[in-house]
């Protein structure tokens, strides 16, 4: 379903991403790790159109998307959350959720249609199980409920493939456990493919059936979670990070 295919990322002179190649089944759940620093959010940047590559090309359902705008990227059906949540702030929770629905693919909002958009948006909102009031905006939110406003949002767009950027990132246990169930429903519910970086290992590797690794911006391995946690350049490169 997705392909990357020799990409490399520079920044300056630093090579964020080098000449990484690996691909993503449809209905798969991958993990992607890595140290800080190692490639992994830019990885989402240049799948998700918000830069092209240097070199190397990304192909999604067999048509090149690399150097596509991430508008047309979503529309084909790749969604993506933020490390840092991004809501609107003057907007309201529903409105931030009405927005996935309105750009996304399929049966979500074409043209806008505000009562569908907002009915689009209560759903997902049930989805994620955020319980605030959807009219309150989002100024105030817990760290757990802008995880769920993040998710909810890139859900409506109703996309293949959803690009889950540490959503366990500053979360209580009880927060930690709902947040990855939601990943777990879209998989099982929803048949989303799914491609999720995170640090909070125990819960990524107890979910995923797949890890590809980066460390600094090279793939170092990509297999099971059995076998990439005995593999000795992982180890190191986990250890030698400050
Ligand atoms: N827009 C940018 N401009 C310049 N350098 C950048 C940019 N985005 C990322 N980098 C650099 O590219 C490298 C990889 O960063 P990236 O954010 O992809 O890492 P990461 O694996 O997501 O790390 P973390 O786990 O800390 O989120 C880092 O050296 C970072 O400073
Ligand atoms: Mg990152």
């Amino acid at each position: 379903m997705l392909e990357i295919n020799h990409v490399t990322k520079m920044f300056g002179g630093i090579s964020a991403l080098a000449d990484v190649s690996f691909t993503v089944e449809d209905g798969s759940f991958v993990g992607l790790i890595g140290p800080n620093g190692s490639g992994k959010t830019t990885m989402f940047n240049v799948i998700s159109g918000a830069f092209p590559p240097s070199q190397g090309r990304v192909f999604f359902d067999d048509q090149e998307i690399s150097g596509m705008k991430p508008n047309a990227i979503c529309h084909m059906g790749i969604a993506r959350t933020f490390q840092i949540p991004q809501p609107i702030k003057s907007l309201t929770v529903a409105e931030n959720v009405m927005l996935g629905a309105v750009f996304g693919v399929k049966q979500a909002v074409r043209r806008y249609d505000a009562r569908r958009a907002w009915d689009e948006a209560r759903q997902w909102l049930e989805f994620v199980g955020l319980k605030m009031d959807p009219d309150s905006l989002p100024g105030m939110m817990t760290a757990g409920d802008l995880r769920k406003l993040e998710m909810a949002r890139a859900l409506a767009t109703r996309p293949k493939i959803l690009l889950a950027d540490e959503v366990l990132s500053g979360l209580n246990r009880d927060e930690l456990k709902e947040a990855s169930q939601i990943l777990q429903k879209a998989r099982e519910q929803l048949g989303m493919t799914i491609i999720w970086v995170e640090h909070i290992m125990h819960v990524l590797m107890r979910l995923v059936e797949r890890v590809v690794v980066l460390n600094h911006g090279v793939l170092i391995a990509d297999g099971e979670p059995a076998e990439v946690s005995k593999d000795e350049g992982v180890i190191e490169a986990y250890l030698g990070q400050n």
